[in-house]
């Protein structure tokens, strides 16, 4: 049996499965993810510019790099990654999608039962009254400003040295824990809290199986690692359930 038959078997036999994804599941879909080759905007790095720190410091800098990544990915479509990832919830009795993606590509091939523990880019908060609003449109002002209160909006997604959102931290965490399978796709699993939950998960006894173009700081322990793209690996996954 090779490792893509033992994840399938692996898979066929759960009941509760947790899947966990990050910016690679959609590279396919045109999304840039924020450590690999072709980086992510310029010669700016995530960390410069998705803080509190940054956006206090450059608000208009900031929105720049967020009103582009909302055009860039306005043009892009689930890939087959995110639709194998449909077709393996309507056949999992209990099933739970943790992703870290903001980019809304899960929601949008379908998937339902998802905790998007990072926030969405399509969601804008105003930083005087706290009110948050989904916002699709590209033209946005520069510095867009709340209808309320008319205060300054910002992407309503989690930035470095920024808490998430409790209730779905412990529900990703409660997921993970009573897991028996958990899928781990598309992530370099180097930002916490997000790359402890596979932990949890292996330590309450669920199998991990890891997708991804290469080995992880998890790869070392997971039960499978399956090397290579998402939106041809995930297809064949599930093909067979
Ligand atoms: N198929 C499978 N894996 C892929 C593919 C692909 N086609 N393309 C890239 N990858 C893998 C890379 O090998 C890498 O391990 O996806 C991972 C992407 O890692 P990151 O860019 O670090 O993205 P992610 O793990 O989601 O980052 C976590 O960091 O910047 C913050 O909040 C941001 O949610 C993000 C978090």
């Amino acid at each position: 049996m090779d490792d893509l038959e033992r994840a399938q078997d692996i898979l066929a036999r759960a009941e509760r499965i947790t899947v966990l994804t990050g910016a690679g599941i959609s590279a396919e879909s045109g999304v840039p993810t924020f450590r690999g080759a072709g980086g992510l905007w310029e010669n700016h790095r995530p960390e410069e510019l998705a803080t509190p720190q940054a956006f206090a410091r450059d608000p208009e800098l900031v929105w720049r790099w967020y009103h582009w990544r909302r055009g860039l990915i306005a043009r892009c479509r689930p890939n087959p990654a995110h639709r194998a990832l449909v077709a393996l919830e309507r056949c999992t009795p209990r099933f739970t999608l943790i992703t870290q993606n903001v980019d809304g590509l899960h929601q949008a091939a379908g998937s339902r039962q998802v905790l998007p523990i990072h926030g969405s880019i399509w969601h804008l908060r105003c930083t005087a009254c706290g009110t948050v609003r989904e916002d699709r449109r590209l033209d946005l002002p520069a510095l867009p400003t709340c209808d309320d209160c008319g205060g300054l909006l910002r992407p309503d997604v989690v930035w470095f040295g920024e808490s998430l959102d409790p209730e779905l931290l412990q529900r990703a965490w409660q997921a993970a824990h009573q897991a028996e399978v958990m899928l781990v796709v598309g992530t370099s699993a180097v930002v916490q809290p997000a790359a402890g939950l596979a932990q949890v998960a292996h330590e309450a006894g669920a199998a991990v199986i890891e997708v991804n173009l290469e080995p992880t700081p998890n790869s070392g322990w997971v039960e499978v690692v399956l090397l290579g793209k998402a939106g041809e690996i995930l297809p064949r996954l599930v093909e067979a359930l």
